[in-house]
């Protein structure tokens, strides 16, 4: 047990911030990390592409369980670039309309289930980050240290709001915090592996915060985690 590769999770709703501090931690520790988002995300365009529809919960899930993904990272951007049965998809993902449909099909349990094994084996040495929104309490529970990150509605909209208005022309900022309500609803609501903080975790409330003081947060955290699991180790030995 005391040499598992250690996992930090990174939970919370969407436009928390919680892809960006988890990637730029993962980096700043050399570990993994893994965007479970991702992977909803590609099973959505997946079932768009082969014209599975939502309510078929065994294509879905036959479909999860045999997507062809490649992640590859592009260490000179520090960027990971998605492909879906060999075509590039990494910009085609990250559309509002796609993760509305990732949201709908990570509803689905077995398509939950049929993509937990794959989450896992992202835990390789020395470490592994981990984004989502049950990264704490359903795929990597014994996680040796537990974030929650939030923000109020109105600001994670106006952020996705920066992030899209050059990509998605048409976007506006009523739609988008209309769209964030609905997924987060549906993300606490869903009946397996609702959106919420692990038992243990540390919520961090991002509103009016910038990236680098979220970051000096999580690193002490760590570092408190890192004491306290060598402490242990010493009152032991
Ligand atoms: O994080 P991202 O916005 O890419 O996630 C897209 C959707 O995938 C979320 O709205 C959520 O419904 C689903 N998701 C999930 N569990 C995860 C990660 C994402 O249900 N661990």
């Amino acid at each position: 047990m005391e040499d598992r590769i250690p996992v930090i999770t990174v939970d919370g709703p969407s436009s928390s911030g919680k892809g960006t501090i988890a990637r730029l931690f993962a980096q700043e520790l050399e570990w993994h990390f893994l965007d479970s988002g991702a992977l909803y995300r590609l099973t959505a365009l997946a079932a768009e592409r082969h014209a599975i529809p939502f309510d078929d919960i065994e294509g879905l899930e036959t479909l999860a369980a045999h997507l062809d993904v490649q992640f590859i990272s592009d260490d000179e951007k520090g960027a990971t670039r998605i492909f879906l049965e060999g075509e590039e998809v990494t910009d085609v993902i990250r559309s509002e309309v796609c993760g509305n449909r990732a949201s709908m099909v990570a509803a689905v349990g077995p398509v939950r289930a049929a993509l937990l094994d794959r989450q896992r084996a992202f835990r390789q040495a020395p470490g592994l980050v981990a984004d989502g929104r049950d990264m704490g309490t359903v795929v990597f529970p014994d996680a040796e240290l537990k974030i929650f990150l939030t923000a109020s509605l109105e600001e994670r909209a106006s952020r996705r709001y920066q992030q899209l208005k050059d990509k998605e022309g048409s976007v506006t900022l009523g739609a988008l915090y209309q769209e964030l309500a609905q997924r987060d609803d549906r993300d606490k609501a869903r009946a397996v592996a609702p959106l919420r903080p692990a038992e243990g975790a540390v919520t961090i409330d991002t509103s009016g915060i910038g990236i680098e003081e979220v970051l000096a947060k999580v690193r002490q955290l760590w570092a408190q985690a890192v004491d306290e699991k060598n402490s242990k180790r010493q009152g032991r030995a």
